[in-house]
C-alpha cells in the first residue's frame, strides 16, 4: 500500500522513497519527512518546541511560547500568521488582511491518480496502480477550504501535488499567490540545481549552495521561459551523477513560475513552486474554486541519473499522451536556416528532392507560407496560404512532397498578431495591450488575447481549416516573444490579474480542441527554441524544439541541460551548416550529426547546396539513426561527464532497456599538443556480460562490462577540432 493513514500520521510509500505528514495537537497539517524510503515511524519526534524569540505563537498557545509557525515544518504554509518564510498561500478572506491560517479538516484515499480541468496532469494506466490522498484543510475561522491533492505512482517513485482552493463563503476570497507545492526540510544540508539561460543558450545546468534567505527562481513572461526552467534539484553536497541524495521538483506548466528556495534561521529548508505571483490576483467567488497547476516531486538517494531515469519514465509513460511517443519520429529537414522567408516553390522542392534521396522521412515548411510573410514584421494571423509565394495550393504543394515519399509539415504562430496584418485591421481588440498605452512589442508583434473564446474559436477554425487543406502530418507551433503587460479587454480592472493565468489556460484549451479533432497529428513546441520547454507542454507535443542555437558545441551544454528532466525523444536537434547562423562556429558535419542525435534528428539546411561527400554522409547518418532509432528515443541515457566541468570532450550513452544494446557518443570540445588518452568509464551494463564493440563502424574487439565500467573505454585522440566519435556495443551471445 502507497498510503498509509494512522493516528493522523499520512506516510506515503514509493519504491524508493517516503514523504509523509502529520495532524498535530493544535490541528496544524506539519511536514515531517521526505526521504529516502523509511517505515511509518512518526517522524515529528525530530521537531524540537523551544521559544526562538520573535517567533509569534498562534492562540492557544502563547503561555508556553514554544509553538510557532515561524519555525514548525509545515506541509502548506500560509502568510499572514508568524511564518515570516516564503509562503505556499497568500489569501484574502473579507477581512482586507491576508491572514488565512489552515487547520486540518479532513481526508480521502481514492485509487487512480486525480485529473485537472483544463489543465495538464499526469495520468495513470491501468498497471501503474496509481493512487489520490486528498488532505483537506480549512481556515480557522472561515468556510475556506484547501484540498491538498497528492498522486502516488509508487512504481515510478513519483508524488505529484497540486491545490484546489475552494470558497464555501458568502463573499469573495482574493487569492494573491497559490503555489502547487511547498515543502519544509529540517536541515540545510542542499545545494541547488537549476537550469537558467537566454534565447539560443537555455537550461544551462548550474550548482550553487544555499543560501540563509531565499533563492527565488521566475518566470515573469507568460511562457515558462528561456531564462530558468520550471525544474530544480535539491541535492545533497555529495550528491553526483551515481550517488547522494537529491530530489527533482517539476510544474508541469508553460506559463509564468516561481520557484522559492529558502534557508531560515535555524538551518532549515522550505521550497515552494507554483504560479507566478508577481502580478497574480484571483478573485474566488462563493461557490467557486480554483485548480492551481501541478507540481511533480521525486527523492533519488542514487544520484542523479537515478533521478532523471525516474523523471524520463514518468514524462514518457504518464505525462507525454501523443501516440507518436512510441513511433519512430521522422527525420525531417526543416526550412528555416535553409532558406528563411526567402523560398518560393522551386527551393522547397529541391531540398525536398534531395532529403527523399537521402532516406530522411519528412519536410517542414517553417515560417514565410501565409499572408504576405516575405519579413518578420507582418500577417502573423492572417493563417491564409499565400499561394503566389508557394506555388499554388498547399494541398499542391503537399501531394508533390508526399509524392517523393515524404510527409509534409507545416509552422504555426497561432498566439500572436502582427500589427500590419488584416486581423489586427479587423480585430485590434483581440492584441493584448492596454487602452490608452503605447504596447511593448516584442519582435515586432503583439500577443494574442488567449483569454477569449472568439479569439480561441478563430485561431481552431483557420488552423483546422489548414490542416484539413493539404495532407499536413505534423505542426511546429511557435511564439516568439514573450508577454508585457498582461491584460484583456473582457476582463474588468480588478480581474486583470488572472490574465497571464487564463492566458496559458486558453493556449491548453486550443492544443486540447486540436489534438481532440487531429490525435495522429505530431506537433513539436517551439517557443524561439526552447522558451517554453516544461512538462505542461510535452502533455500537447511529445517533441520540442531544444533551441534556437543549432551549434553542436553550444548545444552540448543545452541538451545536457535538458536532459536532467526530460526525455531524449523530447528534444528536438538539427544539423544545420556551417560557419554556424547564430554563432560562426565550424564543426565538421559529422560532429553535427552526433550531436543532433542527441535528440530526435533531423537537418535544417539546404540539402541541395551540399557537397557529395556531405550528401553521402546525411545517408549514413539518416540510415544510423533509422536503424538505431529504439535506442536513442527510448534508451536509458547516461550522462558520462558534464560539459560545463570537461573542458575537453562530452560523453553521453544510451541502453537499451534489456542491456543487450548502446550507444556512446563523445565530442571533442577542445584540442591539446602531446595529448593524454582519455578514459570513460560506461554505465548500466549487464554484469557478467561481454560487449562487442564498434567505433564508428570499425571493430574494437570484445570486453567485459566489469572492464567497461570499471575500467572503462580508450578514447581515440581527436584529429581535428570538434572531432567526434560514436561507439555502438552489441552483448555477445
Ligand atoms: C523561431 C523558431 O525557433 C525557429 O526555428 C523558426 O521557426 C522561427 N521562429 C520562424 O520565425
Amino acid at each position: 500500500m502507497a498510503i498509509i493513514v494512522k493516528d493522523l500520521v499520512f506516510t506515503i510509500h514509493t519504491q524508493n522513497s517516503t514523504y509523509q505528514m502529520k495532524v498535530d495537537n493544535q490541528n496544524t497539517l506539519l511536514h515531517t519527512y521526505y526521504g529516502a524510503r523509511s517505515d511509518e515511524t512518526d517522524f515529528s519526534y525530530l521537531i524540537g518546541f523551544q521559544d526562538h524569540g520573535f517567533c509569534g505563537n498562534i492562540p492557544g498557545t502563547e503561555r508556553e511560547r514554544v509553538y510557532s509557525l515561524d519555525y514548525l515544518l509545515q506541509e502548506y504554509s500560509t502568510a499572514g500568521n508568524g511564518d515570516y518564510r516564503a509562503s505556499a498561500l497568500r489569501a484574502e478572506l473579507g477581512s482586507g488582511t491576508c491572514d488565512c491560517r489552515l487547520v486540518y479538516d479532513s481526508y480521502q484515499i481514492r485509487e487512480g491518480k486525480y485529473s485537472l480541468d483544463g489543465l495538464p496532469a499526469m495520468f495513470d494506466s491501468k498497471e501503474s496502480g496509481a493512487q489520490t490522498l486528498e488532505i483537506v484543510l480549512k481556515d480557522a475561522e472561515e468556510a475556506f477550504y484547501v484540498h491538498l491533492l497528492y498522486g502516488v505512482f509508487e512504481e515510478q517513485d513519483i508524488i505529484t501535488r497540486t491545490v484546489r482552493l475552494e470558497n464555501r463563503m458568502d463573499h469573495a476570497a482574493v487569492i494573491s499567490r497559490v503555489m502547487s507545492l511547498g515543502i519544509d526540510f529540517p536541515t540545510n544540508d542542499f545545494e541547488l540545481i537549476h537550469f537558467y539561460g537566454k534565447h539560443m543558450g537555455e537550461r544551462q545546468a548550474e550548482r550553487s549552495p544555499m543560501v540563509h534567505g531565499s533563492i527565488d527562481l521566475r518566470s515573469t513572461r507568460g511562457a515558462s521561459s528561456h531564462q530558468q526552467n520550471p525544474f530544480v534539484i535539491l541535492a545533497e553536497k555529495m550528491a553526483s551523477e551515481r550517488q547522494g541524495l537529491c530530489y527533482g521538483f517539476s510544474l508541469l506548466y508553460s506559463g509564468g513560475f516561481h520557484l522559492q528556495a529558502e534557508v531560515d534561521s535555524f538551518d532549515q529548508t522550505r521550497l515552494v513552486l507554483g504560479l507566478d505571483d508577481e502580478d497574480f490576483c484571483w478573485s474566488l467567488n462563493p461557490g467557486e474554486s480554483f485548480a492551481a497547476p501541478e507540481a511533480v516531486m521525486c527523492c533519488s538517494r542514487d544520484g542523479f541519473s537515478a533521478l532523471s531515469h525516474a523523471f524520463h519514465r514518468a514524462v514518457m509513460e504518464h505525462v507525454i499522451r501523443s501516440p507518436w511517443k512510441k513511433k519512430r519520429r521522422p527525420v525531417l529537414v526543416n526550412s528555416w536556416e535553409a532558406v528563411y522567408l526567402d523560398f518560393n516553390k522551386e527551393k522547397i522542392l529541391a531540398i525536398a528532392k534531395e532529403a527523399a534521396e537521402a532516406g530522411l522521412d519528412m519536410l517542414v515548411l517553417d515560417d514565410g507560407w501565409f499572408g504576405k510573410r516575405d519579413s518578420d514584421a507582418c500577417s502573423l494571423g492572417d493563417w491564409f496560404v499565400n499561394e503566389e509565394k508557394v506555388g499554388g495550393s498547399l494541398a499542391q504543394l503537399s501531394e508533390e512532397i508526399h509524392k517523393m515519399g515524404l510527409s509534409f509539415g507545416l509552422w504555426v504562430e497561432p498566439e500572436m498578431v502582427s500589427e500590419d496584418s488584416e486581423l489586427y485591421r479587423q480585430h485590434p481588440q483581440w492584441a493584448m495591450t492596454v487602452p490608452g498605452r503605447q504596447p511593448i512589442r516584442g519582435r515586432e508583434q503583439l500577443v494574442l488575447d488567449m483569454t477569449r473564446d472568439d479569439v480561441i474559436e478563430y485561431l481552431y477554425d483557420r488552423l483546422s481549416s489548414i490542416i484539413d487543406g493539404a495532407q499536413i502530418e505534423y505542426i511546429k507551433w511557435d511564439m516568439n516573444r514573450s508577454l508585457a503587460a498582461g491584460h484583456s479587454r473582457l476582463l474588468p480592472r480588478e480581474r486583470q490579474g488572472e490574465v497571464r493565468h487564463q492566458f496559458v489556460l486558453g493556449v491548453y484549451r486550443l492544443l486540447e480542441k486540436l489534438i481532440s479533432r487531429y490525435p495522429d497529428l505530431l506537433i513539436e513546441g517551439c517557443c524561439g527554441g526552447g522558451g517554453r520547454y516544461d512538462m505542461g507542454m510535452l502533455y500537447y507535443c511529445p517533441q520540442i524544439w531544444c533551441s534556437d542555437n543549432t551549434d553542436a558545441v553550444e548545444r552540448l551544454r543545452i541538451q545536457y541541460g535538458t536532459s536532467f528532466a526530460y526525455p531524449m525523444s523530447t528534444i528536438s536537434a538539427h544539423v544545420s551548416a556551417c560557419p554556424n547562423h547564430e554563432n560562426g562556429r565550424v564543426t565538421p558535419f559529422k560532429t553535427r550529426g552526433i550531436c543532433a542525435m542527441q535528440g530526435t534528428f533531423g537537418y535544417e539546411l539546404d540539402l541541395s547546396k551540399l557537397s557529395k561527400a556531405e550528401k553521402q554522409q546525411v545517408k549514413e547518418q539518416t540510415e544510423f539513426y533509422k536503424k538505431h532509432f529504439a535506442l536513442f528515443q527510448y534508451g536509458t541515457y547516461y550522462r558520462l561527464n558534464s560539459p560545463f566541468e570537461n573542458r575537453d570532450y562530452t560523453a553521453w550513452q544510451y541502453l537499451d532497456s534489456e542491456k543487450k544494446e548502446a550507444i556512446v557518443s563523445v565530442v571533442f570540445t577542445d584540442l591539446r599538443a602531446n595529448p593524454k588518452t582519455d578514459i570513460l568509464l560506461l554505465r548500466g551494463l549487464k554484469p557478467g556480460s561481454r560487449y562487442r564493440v564498434w567505433m564508428d563502424r570499425e571493430e574494437q574487439g570484445v570486453y567485459t562490462a566489469a572492464a567497461l565500467m570499471q575500467a572503462g573505454m580508450r578514447l581515440p585522440i581527436p584529429k581535428e577540432n570538434y572531432d567526434a566519435y560514436q561507439f555502438y556495443l552489441k552483448e555477445e551471445v
